[in-house]
């Protein structure tokens, strides 16, 4: 059975503790926050503050994606409110070997983003440094789009690699997930979903929650 991790990109602001306990109550294993800066991507989501004001509020980790230009500038702040993963794009990582040891040597899970148009190849040599892999199956940015179908053979291709290396990073999957594609999803080799509009907009939130982490 795969965790699920909600993306609040997809909450309402306006009562965002609200929608953060509905999910909560509803199963889901962890809580996904999409940091974006306008620059790494084409939107501007929310930064410190705003996670600083949910930290103690609900027991669920935070699953830090960090869609910025810079990283590891934000390392230090994320580790001083206690998240429990931070996860990076390879995209924008010049010294991904000294980042992810940073951030394991703050005692936070440190994983790895690819963008669609990204090879596995890039994780080569840094692989046995993750604890999870992010396999972006929309191009990062924003919350609704359509999952791209070539990245669930990225999620298989890497679920041989992981098997044939003998890791136990677990492979995440962010993007156009929703009720009708995610039996292919977790086929293909998924050990976390995350999910934003079919969680939130969803009327039946734990039916969702439910049926996202595999139940039928
Ligand atoms: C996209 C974000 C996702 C997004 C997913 O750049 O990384 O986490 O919130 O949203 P849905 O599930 O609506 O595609
Ligand atoms: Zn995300």
């Amino acid at each position: 059975m795969p965790l699920l991790s909600p993306s609040i990109l997809a909450a309402d602001f306006a009562c965002l503790l609200e929608e953060i306990l509905k999910v909560e109550k509803a199963g889901a294993d962890m809580l996904h926050i999409d940091v974006m800066d306008g620059h790494f991507v084409p939107n501007l989501s929310f930064g410190i503050p705003v996670i600083q004001s949910i930290v103690g509020k609900t027991s669920l980790p935070f699953d830090v994606h960090l869609m910025v230009d810079n990283p590891d500038a934000y390392v230090n702040e994320l580790a001083r409110l206690g998240v429990y993963n931070i996860t990076v794009h390879a995209e924008s990582c010049i010294h991904m070997d000294r980042l992810l040891n940073r951030i394991k040597s703050a005692g936070i899970k440190a994983s790895v983003a690819l963008n669609p148009s990204t090879p596995l190849t890039v994780l080569d040599y840094t692989l046995a440094l993750c604890d999870m892999v992010l396999i972006m199956t929309v191009n990062p940015g924003f919350g609704g789009q359509k999952l791209i179908p070539y990245t669930l053979e990225k999620v298989r291709d890497l679920k041989v690699l992981k098997e044939k290396r003998g890791l136990e990073f677990l492979i995440q999957v962010d993007g156009g997930i929703d009720i009708q594609n995610v039996r292919k999803v977790i086929d293909a080799g998924a050990d976390v979903i995350v999910a934003g509009t079919c969680v939130f907009k969803s009327e039946n939130v734990e039916k969702t929650v439910y049926m996202l982490k595999g139940g039928v």
